[in-house]
C-alpha cells in the first residue's frame, strides 16, 4: 500500500510537535510539505526538517499531497478547512474545528457531503485516566455536580482567540465525552485582564437530569490547574489532568480506614495517539475518532458561552449533532 502524503499547516507551538509526530510515522507517511505562512516560521521548518519541502501557501501543494494537519491560528482554521475539504483531502483540524455556529453552519453540509476523514484534535479525550473512567461517569447516579478547571499563568499564545474558544473548549468536549447528560443552559461571567478578549471566564451548565457543571479557565493565573472533580451520591471524585493522579472519596470508609484513595495513571503522548488514529482511519477507512460533529457540537458550546458572556444572561443549548 501506498504511504499517505501529508502536509502540516502551521509550524509554529504546536505545529512543531506534529511535525514530529509525522516523522516518527515514516513507514506509513510521506512528509511532503510543511506550509508555514511567515518567515520565521519557515525558516525555523527548514531547520528543524531539513528533508521537507517548506512552503508559504497550501495551494503550492494541495496536488501533492492526501492529507493536511491543521495546526494555524483557530481563526484561519475554516477557510483552510474548506479549501482542504473542497479539494477532497483529508483534514486532522487542531481544536477548535472552526470559531463559531456561524462558520459551523457553512462548513456542515460540506463535511457531511465529503467522503474524507475528518478528525478533530481534542487531545483530552486521550488521559489514560478515562479508560477505566468514562464507564462509570456515564452511568453516575443522578444528579451529579462536576467541576472542571483549567488555568494557567499567561503564556503570550493564543491572543487571536479568547480564554473560552482556547481553553474551555477542551472541557466542553470532555463533559460531552465523558457524561451521559448533556448540557441544556449555559450562563457564563468573565473577565478581560490582560487582553481585549475573555481572559478568564466561570461558565455555568445546566444539564439534564438536574444535574450540573460549572467550568472555569483562565490565562493570567498564578499557577497551572487542570482539574476535574465531580460529587455525586456515590462519593467524589477529583482527577488531577495535571498531575495525572486520581483521588477517591466514597460514601464509605476504605479497607484501610481511609476516606480517601489516590491512584496515578501513566502519562502518554496524546498527540502520537491522535497521528496513530488519523492514519489508521484513512488507511481502514473507518470513522474518525473524535469526529467533525465532535468538533460542531464541542464549537456550539463555545458559542453559547460566549453569547452568555455578551448577553450576561443565560443561553439554551440547541445541539445540531
Ligand atoms: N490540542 C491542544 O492541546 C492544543 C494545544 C495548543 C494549541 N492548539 C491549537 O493549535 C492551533 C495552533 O496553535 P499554536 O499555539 O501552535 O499557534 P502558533 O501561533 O504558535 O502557530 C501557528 C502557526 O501558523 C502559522 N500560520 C498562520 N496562518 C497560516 C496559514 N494560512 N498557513 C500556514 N501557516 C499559517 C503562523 O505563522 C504560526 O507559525 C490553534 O488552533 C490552537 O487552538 C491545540
Amino acid at each position: 500500500m501506498s504511504k499517505i502524503k501529508v502536509a502540516v499547516l502551521g509550524f509554529g507551538h504546536l505545529g512543531k510537535w506534529h511535525c514530529q509526530k509525522v516523522t516518527a510515522h515514516s513507514e506509513i507517511v510521506d512528509f511532503v510539505a510543511i506550509v508555514e505562512k511567515f518567515p520565521a516560521g519557515q525558516a525555523a521548518a527548514k531547520a528543524a526538517h531539513p528533508t521537507v519541502r517548506v512552503v508559504s501557501d497550501v495551494s503550492e501543494v494541495i496536488n501533492e499531497i492526501d492529507a493536511a494537519i491543521v495546526v494555524t491560528p483557530t481563526s484561519t482554521h475554516f477557510e483552510l478547512v474548506t479549501y482542504l475539504l473542497n479539494h477532497n483531502k483529508h483534514v486532522f483540524c487542531e481544536k477548535p474545528l472552526c470559531s463559531n455556529d456561524a462558520e459551523a453552519s457553512q462548513l456542515r453540509g460540506l463535511a457531511a457531503s465529503k467522503d474524507v476523514v475528518i478528525q478533530v484534535g481534542h487531545s483530552e479525550r486521550f488521559h489514560k485516566a478515562w479508560e477505566s473512567l468514562r464507564e462509570s461517569l456515564q452511568s453516575l447516579p443522578t444528579p451529579y455536580s462536576v467541576r472542571i478547571t483549567r488555568v494557567a499563568p499567561f503564556k503570550g499564545r493564543a491572543t487571536d482567540v479568547d480564554v473560552v474558544q482556547d481553553l474551555a473548549i477542551h472541557d466542553l468536549d470532555l463533559l460531552l465525552y465523558l457524561f451521559k447528560q448533556r448540557p441544556t443552559s449555559i450562563s457564563a461571567r468573565g473577565l478581560k485582564i490582560r487582553t481585549s478578549k475573555w481572559d478568564h471566564a466561570i461558565i455555568d451548565l445546566s444539564l439534564e437530569d438536574n444535574c450540573q457543571a460549572v467550568v472555569t479557565v483562565g490565562r493570567n493565573a498564578t499557577r497551572e490547574v487542570r482539574e476535574l472533580e465531580v460529587v455525586s451520591k456515590s462519593g467524589t471524585m477529583t482527577v488531577d489532568l495535571f498531575a495525572n493522579k486520581i483521588l477517591n472519596a466514597g460514601p464509605g470508609t476504605f479497607g484501610d480506614g481511609s476516606f480517601v484513595q489516590e491512584a496515578a495513571y501513566p502519562k502518554r503522548d496524546h498527540l502520537l495517539i491522535e497521528h496513530d488514529h488519523f492514519y489508521r482511519s484513512i488507511r481502514d477507512q473507518v470513522p474518525a475518532v473524535v469526529t467533525y460533529r465532535d468538533g460542531f457540537n464541542a464549537v456550539h458550546l463555545v458559542d453559547c458561552a460566549l453569547k452568555s458572556l455578551d448577553l450576561m444572561a443565560p443561553v439554551a443549548v440547541k445541539f445540531l449533532e
